[in-house]
C-alpha cells in the first residue's frame, strides 16, 4: 500500500490524477496539497469527498514546515509533484509567480523530502516524482526529430524556463543527496476539468456560447496532444517501474497544428448539434444550433511573444522500458472532451462568472 502526497491536486492534471488513482489503487492513501490559486478548483475534487483514503490540505508547497509535518504524520512514501503556475501567457505578463512556485516552491518541497526521508529515515523506500513539460526543450523546425530525453534544454518562455529550473533541481537532489527521483516531461494535455484559459476548453466553451475562436498567429504551431488519462497512466507506470534518477518523455503520438485542432473541434460541434434538438435548445447561441458552420467563428489574433513553433515528443524510452502506449486517439479524445464540457456546463459557468472561487474562500 502506497501513501501519496499529490501537490497541485486541485488543478487540471492533478485532479484527473487523483480521480485515476483512487479508482485504480483503492487501498492507497492519497493526500492532496494545493494552495488553491486561481487554477485550483475545489469542485474538481468533489468526487473524492468522503473517501476515507483521501485527505485535502490547503497549503503552499513553499511552506516547508507544513510539508515536513504532512510527510511525517501521513508516513508519505511517494510525492507526485504537479503544483505549478502553468499558463505561458501569464508567465509573459507576470513571471515572478512562476519563479516563486515552480523554482523556489519545488526547491522547498525537495528540501522537506530530503530532511524527512533521508535525514529522519521515516520510510524505507521513497519516491519523488516530478511532473514537467516538453516545453523545456524549446522549439522544433518542421523537419527536426522529436524531443528525446537527451535533447538539450532550451526554454523560451518564463514558464518553460521556470520548469527547466525545477527539473535541474530534481536531478541535482538525486545526484547530490541520493533522493529517489523520477521526472516525466509530457506534451500538451487535454481532457475534462481543464481551466478554460487553455486552447481546447477555451474553444469548446466559446463554441457553446457562440463566441469567436481566437487562434494565435497563422495557427500553424504544432503540438503533440496527449489525453490527460493517458498521462495519468504513464505516471503510474513510472512510479511502478521507472528507474530512479531517470527522465521519461510522454507524448500522445498526435502531432497536430493548432488550426487543425480548432477546425476539428468545430467539426465536432457541427456534427453533435446537427441533429440534436435538445442540444440546440440548451445552447442556442452556438452557430451550429442555427444551422451554421462553426469554423466561421475562427479568428486569427496577434501571435504570443516568443511562441514556440513546434513541439514533438519521442516517447520510445517509456514505451520500451515500461510498456506505455497512448490509448486515446486525438479524434475520440477531443469528442469525449467536447461532450464532457456539454455535460458539465455548471462547472465551467462557475469559472467564467468567478463563483468557483466561493468554494475556495469558504475553504
Ligand atoms: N497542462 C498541460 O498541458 C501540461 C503539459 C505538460 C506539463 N504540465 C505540468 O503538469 C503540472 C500540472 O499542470 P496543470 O495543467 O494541471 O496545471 P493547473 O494550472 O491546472 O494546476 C496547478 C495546480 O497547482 C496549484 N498550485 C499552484 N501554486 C501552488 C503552490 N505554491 N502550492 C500548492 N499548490 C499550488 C494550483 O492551485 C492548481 O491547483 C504542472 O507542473 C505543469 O507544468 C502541464
Amino acid at each position: 500500500m502506497a501513501r501519496l502526497l499529490v501537490t497541485g491536486g486541485a488543478g487540471f492534471i492533478g485532479s484527473n490524477f487523483v480521480h485515476y488513482w483512487l479508482q485504480e489503487h483503492v487501498d492507497d492513501r492519497l493526500v492532496v496539497l494545493d494552495a488553491l490559486t486561481y487554477a485550483g478548483n475545489p469542485a474538481n475534487l468533489e468526487f473524492a469527498a468522503g473517501n476515507p483514503h483521501y485527505r485535502f490540505v490547503r497549503g503552499d508547497i513553499g511552506d516547508c514546515e507544513l510539508v515536513e509535518r504532512l510527510l511525517r504524520e501521513e508516513s508519505i512514501d511517494t510525492v507526485v509533484h504537479f503544483a505549478a503556475e502553468s499558463h505561458v501567457d501569464r508567465s509573459i505578463t507576470g513571471p515572478a509567480a512562476f519563479i516563486q512556485t515552480n523554482v523556489l516552491g519545488t526547491h522547498s518541497l525537495l528540501e522537506a523530502a530530503r530532511k524527512v526521508w533521508l535525514g529522519e529515515r521515516t520510510v524505507t523506500r521513497h519516491r519523488f516524482h516530478h511532473v514537467s513539460t516538453d516545453e523545456v526543450y524549446g522549439s522544433l523546425g518542421p523537419e527536426d526529430p522529436p524531443f528525446s530525453e537527451s535533447t538539450p534544454y532550451a526554454p523560451n518562455s518564463p514558464y518553460s524556463a521556470s520548469k527547466a529550473g525545477s527539473d535541474h533541481l530534481v536531478r541535482a537532489y538525486h545526484h547530490t543527496y541520493g533522493l529517489s527521483t523520477t521526472t516525466s516531461n509530457c506534451s500538451n494535455n487535454y481532457g475534462p476539468l481543464q481551466f478554460p484559459e487553455k486552447l481546447v476548453p477555451l474553444c469548446i466553451v466559446n463554441l457553446l456560447r457562440g463566441k469567436p475562436l481566437p487562434v494565435y498567429g497563422d495557427g500553424l504551431n504544432v503540438r503533440d496532444w496527449l489525453h490527460v488519462r493517458d498521462h495519468c497512466r504513464s505516471i503510474d507506470l513510472v512510479l511502478a517501474g521507472g528507474r530512479v534518477g531517470e527522465v521519461y518523455n510522454v507524448g500522445g503520438r498526435s502531432e497536430c497544428q493548432n488550426i487543425e485542432l480548432v477546425r476539428e473541434l468545430c467539426a465536432i460541434a457541427d456534427d453533435l448539434f446537427g441533429t440534436d434538438s435538445a442540444l440546440q435548445a440548451r445552447f442556442p447561441q452556438c452557430i451550429a444550433a442555427n444551422g451554421g458552420l462553426c469554423a466561421s467563428s475562427i479568428g486569427y489574433v496577434t501571435d504570443r511573444a516568443g511562441h514556440d513553433r513546434r513541439y514533438a515528443i519521442d516517447c520510445r524510452k517509456i514505451e520500451a522500458e515500461l510498456g506505455y502506449r497512448p490509448d486515446i486517439s486525438i479524434t475520440s479524445g477531443l469528442r469525449a472532451t467536447f461532450k464532457w464540457y456539454v455535460d458539465n456546463e455548471p462547472w465551467w459557468r462557475a469559472i467564467l462568472d468567478g463563483t468557483y472561487r466561493d468554494l475556495a474562500v469558504r475553504g
